[in-house]
């Protein structure tokens, strides 16, 4: 089955509204070259309502870097699923790794968040990904199926058509190391094989699976050029937007190659 690649830039705690503005006028002149795949801006949340006025009649998607599970309350510096969708956001990041490993959300809290987030009409992106210790102790597939298991937890399948999941193993993220074509296929084509064995094959087919991990011009095209990888979670090389354009023009021409491991 051919799914339609999404090439997403998560910006992290960068860019102020006025940077994002500058930002966005310079993509979107060159996303008329990019009718292949689905893009995708993931702005700090101060930068989401005005975004998402720029993007509104765009074919750029926006996104979220995270979000509360609660839809409001007394929960200080938080922010709900409805507050995003006010935005014009359309997706949200549940789990990065830097939510999980320096803000210390819990698979459960994850999994909470993913519910509360389909609830709204949002497209959860879940991350999951093994750190440097725990693929040199041989675990990678284990921490993998358990992310899986406690972040999917009680999703129906009806309910998993809206998620996407993006494997970013933590020892690629921020670091420059990129997992090999042939590493990130391995693993994402664990993750489609365990979505297939616990929901269905159907499902799993049309799964989009993104691999994400200093992903920039010089390798995107051999990763997106994998058969189970559908798309990019981007960091750093995101931040220009030459670089962000380069890297989609670059996967984009990987569309057709058979491997190149
Ligand atoms: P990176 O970040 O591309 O800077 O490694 C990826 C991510 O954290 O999503």
């Amino acid at each position: 089955m051919k799914r339609r690649p999404l090439i997403a830039g998560n910006w992290k705690m960068n860019k102020t509204p006025r940077e994002t503005e500058e930002f966005i006028e310079r993509l979107l002149p060159l996303t008329g070259a990019f009718s292949g795949c689905d893009i995708l801006l993931i702005p700090s949340h101060t930068s989401l309502d005005r975004a998402g006025r720029l993007l509104a009649s765009s074919r750029v998607s926006l996104g979220a870097q995270d979000m509360h599970f609660e839809g409001s309350g007394a929960y200080t510096g938080a922010t709900s699923a409805g507050m995003l969708t006010a935005c014009g956001c359309q997706f949200v990041l549940v789990g990065h790794s830097e939510r999980r490993h320096l803000f210390l959300d819990s698979d459960e809290t994850v999994n909470w968040k993913l519910h509360a987030s389909l609830a709204d009409g949002l497209r959860p992106i879940l991350c999951v990904g093994e750190t440097l210790d725990q693929r040199r102790a041989g675990r990678m597939e284990s921490i993998l199926a358990n992310q899986l298991d406690c972040g999917l937890k009680d999703v129906d399948e009806a309910a998993l058509t809206h998620v996407v999941i993006a494997y970013e193993p933590v020892w690629a993220i921020g670091t420059g190391e990129t997992a090999t074509p042939k590493q990130a296929q391995e693993a994402v084509a664990f993750l489609r094989t365990w979505i297939e064995t616990r929901f269905s094959k159907r499902v799993s087919e049309a799964m989009r699976i993104l691999y994400g991990g200093s992903v920039k011009p010089e390798n995107a095209r051999s990763l997106q050029a994998q058969p189970d990888i559908d798309g990019a979670l981007i960091g750093g090389a995101a931040l220009d937007p030459d670089s962000f354009a380069q890297i989609i023009t670059e996967a984009m021409s990987s569309q057709g190659d058979s491997d190149s491991c």
